[in-house]
């Protein structure tokens, strides 16, 4: 039977000032993705820009370009940071895209005349950054809850979702699915924040400003932008096109990546929207934490923002996937800094991997010539290193089902540090001295370049561009991740002119 998975990342709002923080979601789903493409599943991810709503008209205003030129222009500069970033989605999905937009109002047609939207009049407060309806309780000192700004007093004629008649279908949904929302925490606070005091109908249509997917059946009404962007999950798929082969195949999604902040619109508006098309909801919703910098997020208004090709440019675009990767703790915030940034290089990528790589080629050029291959000269020290990377698939394949993408790290960097140690405890060195311990040593040497073979294949969906460099440096054949496990019987013939795989970086 063929294996699908099918993973998404939120789309962003089109903004010259993408930082280290914004590509957080596209990392991690992107390193799922190439994991799970590598472990023989047919993988579909989706990544894309959110074009529509009041915020973008204003600002193209304010430029005095047309909205569609102005996203126009923002969404290159986001396909070019993608591209350095080494992200390999299947489909860039614009909210302008016309087959977006043509689904978005059969979507929206369709809950009308199933009379889940019904139109009415709205009067209340709206938050344009987050594109956000809010009630008089629900600000904090009176500004948004989420991003602390101003919120404006509206009050227009406007359609309405019946979030409220599907209250109890999702509650139960919810309590019967302890997996939907993760982490466990989030969960709770959907369900006793704003679930359990009772869902109102949601407002779905704006009528002033143009630029969103107009209203086909009362044009003066645009969609709003949470239904127009979370319909592109289904939308890129084909839902609801003649041709609709991917959406048979990849629907229900696996994992709906997002941050913290997004996460009541996909966990209660997504969700009602999927109940009201009588579609099935995603298997999983993932709020992971942000990377902040002194306890707030990364933001050029709090002026601690860097583009983050600046980092690639400096440090290589592996470290800056693998900080990213490692820092943030499966739900947590993680703390950024170029401080972190160099510390992590210093203390895992190049005192652990880059050494460990460096001195085991160095051993197996300067005892064996470059070949080796294993005389089978055991001893008892072997046997706990060996089980640690017959097992480490296993484990990581777990850990990345729980979306504990640090912890996977972790993991296969536990393997490496056992592996430096390995070295310190068998001392090749000594071992070289003494003829009659030639077959003990290459056995040492066969095993390290086992470990880092099983290593290096596990970590190619997180950091592409060194795991190709250490494959080339080893030079076996066994790189699929069928073979990440402990193999007797190769042979390894190394190069002879391994470069460091990471410098350490003296910063002053
Ligand atoms: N357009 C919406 C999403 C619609 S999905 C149907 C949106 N866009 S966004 O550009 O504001 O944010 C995109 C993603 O970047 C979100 O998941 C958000 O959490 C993430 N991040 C933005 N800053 C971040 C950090 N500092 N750290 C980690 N992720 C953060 O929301």
């Amino acid at each position: 039977m063929e294996k699908h998975f099918y993973i998404t990342t939120p789309i962003y709002y089109p903004s010259a000032n993408f930082h280290i923080g914004h590509c957080y979601s596209t990392i991690i789903a992107d390193s799922i993705a190439r994991y799970k493409r590598l472990d023989g599943y047919d993988t579909y991810f989706l990544t894309g820009s959110d074009e529509h709503g009041q915020k973008i008209e204003k600002k193209s205003a304010e430029a005095g370009v047309e909205p569609k030129e102005y996203v126009d222009k923002i969404v290159e500069n986001a396909k070019d940071l993608w591209k350095r970033l080494g992200i390999t989605y299947d489909r860039f999905i614009r909210t302008t895209d016309e087959d977006h937009v043509e689904t978005v109002q059969k979507i929206f047609t369709k809950l009308y005349d199933k009379g889940d939207i019904y139109k009415g009049e709205y009067k209340g407060l709206y938050c344009t950054p987050c594109e956000a309806f809010w009630t008089e309780s629900q600000l904090v000192d009176g500004k948004c809850p989420d991003c602390g700004r101003d919120v404006q007093e509206v009050s227009e004629e406007a359609y309405f979702l019946k979030l409220s008649k599907y209250q109890k279908q999702l509650e139960e949904y919810i309590e019967s699915h302890p997996e939907f929302i993760q982490p466990e925490t989030r969960k709770n606070e959907m369900i006793n924040n704003f679930i359990k005091p009772g869902l109102e109908d949601l407002c779905v249509s704006r009528t002033s400003f143009k630029w969103g997917i107009p209203v086909t059946f009362d044009t003066d009404h645009v969609v709003y932008v949470w239904l127009d962007a979370l319909s592109n999950y289904i939308t890129a798929l084909g839902y609801g096109q003649e041709n609709d082969e991917l959406f048979k195949k990849f629907w229900p999604a696996d994992v709906h990546i997002i941050g913290k902040e997004i996460v009541r619109f996909h966990t209660i508006i997504w969700p009602i929207i999927l109940m009201a098309l009588d579609l099935p909801l995603p298997k999983k919703v993932f709020g992971h934490g942000w990377l902040i910098i002194d306890g707030a997020k990364i933001s050029k208004s709090v002026g601690n923002y860097k583009d983050p090709r600046e980092y690639i440019d400096a440090y290589g675009v592996d470290a800056v996937r693998y900080f990213s990767l490692r820092e943030i703790p499966f739900g947590n915030d993680g703390n950024f800094s170029e401080e972190a940034l160099i510390a992590r290089i210093n203390s895992d990528l190049a005192n652990v991997w880059g050494n460990l790589v460096n001195r085991t080629i160095g051993m197996a050029n300067k005892y064996f010539e470059g070949t080796v291959t294993n005389p089978k000269s055991a001893e008892n020290i072997d046997i706990p290193f060996i089980e640690q990377i017959d097992d480490l698939k296993i484990q990581t394949d777990n850990k990345i089902d729980e979306l504990q993408i640090s912890k996977v790290l972790e993991m296969i960097f536990d393997v490496l540090r056992n592996s430096n140690k390995y070295i310190d405890d068998t001392a090749p060195w000594v071992l070289a001295k003494d003829e009659s311990k030639k077959d003990r040593l290459e056995t040492v040497l066969y095993n390290l370049l086992e470990a880092i073979r099983v290593t290096n294949i596990l970590l190619k969906p997180f950091m592409p561009e060194s795991t190709t460099k250490v494959e080339e440096y080893l030079n076996c054949d066994k790189t699929a991740f069928e073979d990440a496990k402990y193999n007797e019987n190769l042979t390894y013939k190394v190069t002879d002119s391994p470069k460091p795989l990471f410098e350490r970086i003296q910063k002053d």
